[in-house]
């Protein structure tokens, strides 16, 4: 029985292999596929311009020159400690923390919702409706690119 061994030897391929492709295919081994909405976002996040045009997205008050959320906020949204301002983490996980979201200092502030966020980045109010201070922009944004943007928000960890 010389083909014995091998032929248990290719059965054990065989099977290792189907089970292999199997996990394979069931994106196991892949990385969660990025939804169109929030690849927008995030180039609305880093850059500031319009995905579709590269036009850089209108704004008052802030510095003056095209840059994204990621600029002040930095590129995790989690806040930046900088000679010039103090901002705060802006990821959906930390606005809408029902306990209250984290402040730069450490402490609760208020649970900002879907609407406040956009107040907040369209009108510069906090989720209080006290203005937020320089250089927080108030961003001139078109449905599309809020919808765009506040599904990357919800997509940082
Ligand atoms: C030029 C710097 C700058 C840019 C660009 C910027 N922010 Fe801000 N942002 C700030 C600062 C500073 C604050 C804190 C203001 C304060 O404490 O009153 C802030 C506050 C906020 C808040 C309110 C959070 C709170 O503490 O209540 C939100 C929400 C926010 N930013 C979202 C965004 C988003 C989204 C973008 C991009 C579309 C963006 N910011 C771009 C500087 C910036």
């Amino acid at each position: 029985m010389r083909y014995r061994g091998l032929l248990i030897a290719g059965l054990i391929l065989l099977v290792g292999g189907v089970i292999g492709l199997g996990l394979l295919g069931s994106g196991l081994f892949n990385p969660a596929p990025v939804s169109a909405e929030v690849a927008r976002g995030e180039w609305i996040f880093r850059t500031g311009t319009d995905p579709d045009t590269g036009q850089p997205i209108p704004y008052a008050g802030g510095m003056g020159m095209v840059m994204g959320c990621a600029g002040c906020h930095g590129p995790d949204g989690r806040g930046l400690r900088t000679p010039m301002f103090i901002s705060p983490d802006i990821t959906y996980r930390n606005l809408t923390d029902p306990a209250g979201m984290v402040e730069p200092d450490g402490r609760r502030g208020p649970t900002y919702t879907d609407e406040l966020i956009r107040r907040a980045v369209t009108r510069g109010l906090d989720a209080e409706g006290k203005p937020l201070a320089w250089p927080m922009p108030r961003w001139r944004l078109t449905e599309r690119q809020w919808q765009d943007l506040l599904a990357y928000l919800k997509a940082l960890p």
